[in-house]
């Protein structure tokens, strides 16, 4: 029996170099990457992953031209119209992190009915980052704690790892195991901070093709490490 990562964190990518492949629109890899969603979620559920964060839309994606963000905007829609219920069947729990600002209302709606519907569930938490970046989300965590500092709320005594409680992830378990699919090898302003200790898996395949097989072969590769945290090993 292998050991199962608590909270895996995925960059998926890849979904335009597999649609170019195919000789189809981007549109087409990010629709084949939203079912793909549905069915990591739903396995790694199974394998009693406890939070799975999902990198699906970045502060950078903006960038993108204006027709490919209105697609990715309207997955969210897609994704929870046709898997909202078999979300509740496997007693998934929806979670959003994120700057809110600037994500179409349409989408926001979509996915606050969905935190909703979902909040009492108790299996895996489905965490999808959405208009996530990891330096924007430091900078407003920094903030966060120097008004509570000058407006004398907390003295300057800031330790450890306590600075986590200002990120949008503080309710979540730490990261034990982030995968990057279609074979780039960055973290790309995910999950910066959250990073520190986990373990780094990195896959060919690109994010349509990474089908329950591959996500079990990267915990199983997860399994073999040995998390030493600095430490030394135990034998
Ligand atoms: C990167 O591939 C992928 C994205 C920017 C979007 C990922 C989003 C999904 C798979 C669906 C999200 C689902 C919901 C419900 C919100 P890329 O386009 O950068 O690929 P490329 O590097 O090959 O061009």
């Amino acid at each position: 029996m292998t050991t199962i990562p608590e909270h895996v964190a995925i960059i998926m990518d890849g979904n335009g170099r597999w649609a170019k492949e195919k000789g189809k629109a981007r549109s087409q890899g990010h629709f084949a990457g939203v079912k793909r969603v549905r069915d990591i979620a739903i396995h790694a559920n199974e394998l009693g992953v406890r939070c799975l964060t999902l990198y699906a839309f970045s502060t950078e994606n903006w960038k993108r031209p204006q027709t490919e963000v209105s697609y990715l905007m309207s997955l969210p829609e897609f994704f929870f119209n046709s898997y909202m219920k078999e979300i509740m069947e496997n007693d998934i729990r929806i979670e959003m992190i994120g700057e809110r600002e600037h994500i179409p209302s349409a989408a926001l709606k979509i996915f606050d009915k969905a935190i909703k519907t979902s909040k009492d569930n108790r299996g895996m938490i489905l965490n999808f980052a959405m208009n996530y970046g990891s330096i924007d989300e430091i900078n407003v965590a920094v903030r966060k704690y120097t008004d509570e500092v000058l407006s004398k709320r907390r003295s300057n005594d800031l330790a450890g790892d306590e600075f986590k409680n200002y990120l949008f992830t503080k309710d979540l378990p730490e990261v034990d195991l982030l995968i990057r699919t279609s074979g780039e090898k960055r973290l790309s302003n995910f999950l910066l901070y959250q990073l520190a200790y986990s373990e780094l898996y990195f896959s060919d395949r690109y994010w349509p093709d990474f089908d329950e097989q591959a996500l079990d072969e990267a915990i199983k590769d997860y399994g073999m490490r040995q998390r030493r945290y600095g430490g030394l090993d135990e034998d």
